[in-house]
């Protein structure tokens, strides 16, 4: 079934987050379209949403699997005024709203994995994926892109992923509204961001820890060529991931692509 644009407009009833709807069946990518209408002078909070996706965009220049009537698929705008290199922290707070959101509708633990994506039972069933825009050395717009498998079943998942990808109905057992889930999720993210505006990343970080999937584990860092391993430390300040080698030296890293090592 396709989304009742009018009904889910009147739902999102926030002051901020889910002001604006801006609907589309399909796109190539919500955030390449909420990058575009960011820089036409879309107000703060406007949620750009598709039933499907013909160019979904992972981190890390990967694809994300966007097919029609079973997942949600959703840029936010927003326009923080903070300083650029701030704009991670955005990227954590959006995984702590998102789950949540999850939480509501899924009795599982949903815990993160650095930085954003959000596991039920070691499976990921959301990415995260924010963008940036600076315009003279100012964040202008941040699209926070966000892609949470909601109907999809096991078989629907290509291949390479049917394995340590999952779904709200493969993990609870039953289908789920993507418009509940939709307007959850923009209740759950407004009073995040509010708090992050007026109390910057300390009470985000805090939960952010608190739902680390890799607290305890070692892990295996893979940004561009060079591969680091180590226990996991933390996040620091900033929202970088801290691990710690043998020797108990601990390394920050900004970006990259972490894996959870088994035993
Ligand atoms: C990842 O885990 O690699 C991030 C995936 C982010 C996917 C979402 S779907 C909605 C938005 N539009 C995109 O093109 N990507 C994000």
């Amino acid at each position: 079934m396709q989304f009742d644009e009018k009904t889910l407009q009147s739902r999102l009833t926030g002051r901020r987050i889910g002001c604006r709807l801006h609907y589309e069946e399909t796109v190539d990518s919500t955030n390449r379209v909420a990058m575009e209408l960011a820089q036409g002078g879309a107000p703060e909070g406007t949620v750009v949403l598709a039933d499907r996706q013909t160019a979904g965009k992972g981190r890390l220049q990967r694809s994300w699997q966007s097919p029609a009537g079973c997942n949600l698929y959703l840029s936010v705008i927003l326009r923080p005024a903070i300083p650029p290199n701030d704009a991670a922290q955005i990227t954590l707070l959006a995984g702590v709203a998102v789950a949540e959101a999850i939480s509501a509708v899924c009795p599982e633990r949903v815990g993160i994995k650095w930085p954003n994506d959000l596991l039920i039972g070691g499976r990921k069933v959301c990415g995260i994926l924010t963008e940036s825009r600076t315009v003279a050395g100012g964040i202008d717009s941040v699209i926070v892109g966000i892609g949470l498998n909601v109907n999809m079943v096991k078989a629907d998942f290509d291949p390479a992923h049917r394995e340590t990808a999952t779904s709200l109905r493969e993990e609870t057992g039953r289908e789920h509204s993507r418009e509940d889930l939709l307007v959850l999720l923009c209740e759950r993210f407004e009073p995040w961001y509010e708090i992050f505006l007026h109390d910057g990343f300390a009470p985000v970080r805090e939960e952010w820890l608190a739902r680390a999937e890799m607290a305890g584990k070692r892990l295996r860092v893979l940004f561009r060529d060079e591969v680091r391993e180590g226990l996991f430390a933390g996040i620091d300040r900033d929202g970088a991931l801290l691990i710690a080698d043998e020797q108990g030296a601990v390394r920050r890293i900004t970006a990259g692509d972490a894996t959870i090592m088994k035993g």
